[in-house]
């Protein structure tokens, strides 16, 4: 089977999802006027836009981002339910705040997210004293909240969950006395980056296999920040994945977040036997930040990625399946059981999609392995209203001659609005159908033509 054009050239990828979310959040609790600049522009971060405006602050777009109002601390009761939509962290990290509130709020969303665990920041927030009742064992939205006063506890966060740890901080900044929160391995940090910038104090203490400590005293108020949202890794993964896969294509990700809790792609692609050239770093927002070249090698090669690895590219594990996929021999994923409570249970969406193309891909309960080989298109994918299962299968399907043709693809905009817009100008032939769902550019992500 003929293959499609090789990706090449530069792109800037969006804002950071997981640091715009925080921007938003953090802004809305401050005093004062925080400006955010370069911000994500999908529906995530506009759902927690939404709960900081029902919550009392005034969140007004403005250029690539957004200002902010803040409350203050002084939050309003939401005269309705807050709907999150599709984003987990809008919904666990608004849980954090509105637990520390003498009100019952209610937080709903779409069906991918009414089926994801809460149960994990039920845990933390009864124990502070506040009480969550969700649906079932597993404590799914809608997801009520009733807020009380909250006293600091030690906890340990059974899995590697920045959301979890974000939520119980959140919470621990409005509770009675210091909270002490522990992660078993490195979860992102962007909220104890951000904090600091909003001028609260945190401490944080590394621990073995990558975890931390980190404590906050309850009580401190936030002041305004003007923050500069750097790229999201997560976003540009997908097409450096899509560099990856063809001999001597090269794609550059120019302002990507290089936040070392989130980069272990880039090792996998150097073990796989692409060339990953890091320039021009510097520092934004708290968060190292560079422009970042991936070429792909005349063969990749299969890799088994280090269970430990996992936690650094937790979002990533639908652009590895794309590598993966074009790699000699078999490479498997580990210690990823977290990857089936994510916007779709991804081991399963991943496989399946895998499947339909021709390529062997198995599931285990915490993992996936799949044996590199030739995919055929003229299939369909399932990708299950998942934004990332979408965009990796995209990628994977513009190197193929037969179209791939997908359920539906109204969920990229949920993180990038500017996918398609973006690969096509990278040279993925995509015929309209498969773009047909996808919008245009907006705000500040674009092209630039390669030199
Ligand atoms: C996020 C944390 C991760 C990630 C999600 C965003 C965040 O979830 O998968 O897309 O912004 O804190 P977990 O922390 O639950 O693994």
């Amino acid at each position: 089977m003929r293959r499609g054009r090789a990706l090449s050239g530069r792109f800037v990828p969006p804002g950071d999802k997981s640091i715009t979310h925080r921007a938003i959040l953090f802004g809305g609790l401050a005093g004062g006027v925080t400006r955010i600049t370069g911000a994500n522009p999908g529906e995530d971060c506009a759902r927690s836009a939404d709960a900081m405006s029902a919550l009392g602050s005034e969140v007004t777009p403005s250029g690539d981002g957004w200002t902010i109002l803040g409350t203050s601390g002084a939050l309003r009761a939401p005269a309705a339910a807050i709907d999150c939509g599709n984003s987990g962290t809008t919904l666990r990290l608004v849980a954090g705040i509105v637990a520390a509130r003498p009100w019952t709020v209610t937080l709903t969303g779409d069906a991918s997210l009414s089926r994801r665990p809460m149960r994990r920041i039920a845990e933390p927030l009864e124990r502070m004293g506040a009480r969550l009742e969700g649906q079932g064992e597993r404590c799914t939205p809608p997801l009520r909240v009733h807020g009380a006063r909250l006293r600091a506890i030690d906890y340990d966060v059974p899995m590697a969950s920045a959301q979890v740890a974000s939520c119980t901080l959140l919470a621990g900044l409005a509770a009675d006395g210091v909270t002490r929160v522990t992660l078993p391995g490195p979860a992102r940090d962007h909220t104890e980056r951000l904090l600091p910038e909003f001028g609260a104090a945190l401490e944080c203490s590394a621990l073995a296999h990558g975890g931390r400590t980190v404590s906050i005293r309850g009580g401190q108020p936030l002041t305004a920040a003007s923050v500069r949202v750097p790229g999201d890794f997560s976003a540009a993964s997908f097409l450096l994945a899509g560099a990856a896969c063809e001999p001597g294509a090269r794609v550059t990700a120019t302002g990507v977040n290089l936040n070392p809790t989130r980069t272990a792609f880039l090792d996998v692609l150097r073990e796989m036997g692409c060339d990953v050239r890091v320039e021009h770093e510097h520092v934004e927002a708290g968060e190292p930040v560079g422009d970042v070249t991936v070429t792909g090698p005349e063969q990749l090669a299969a890799f088994d990625v280090p269970a430990a690895w996992l936690p650094r590219m937790v979002d990533e594990a639908p652009a590895w399946a794309v590598v993966a996929a074009a790699a000699a021999g078999t490479s498997r994923l580990t210690g990823a059981a977290e990857l089936r409570v994510k916007e779709s249970d991804r081991i399963a969406t991943l496989a399946a999609g895998l499947a339909a193309l021709g390529i062997d891909a198995r599931e285990a309960p915490d993992g996936l392995s799949v044996t590199g080989g030739r995919a055929r298109g003229g299939t369909r994918i399932e990708t299950r209203h998942d934004h990332r299962v979408a965009m990796a299968f995209a990628v994977l399907g513009a190197r193929l001659l037969d179209p791939v043709t997908f359920d539906d693809l109204a969920s990229v905009p949920t993180s990038y609005p500017a996918f398609f817009a973006t690969l096509a100008a990278l040279g993925a032939e995509l015929v309209p159908d498969t773009g047909r769902s996808a919008r245009g550019p907006e705000r500040s992500e674009g092209m630039q033509s390669s030199p």
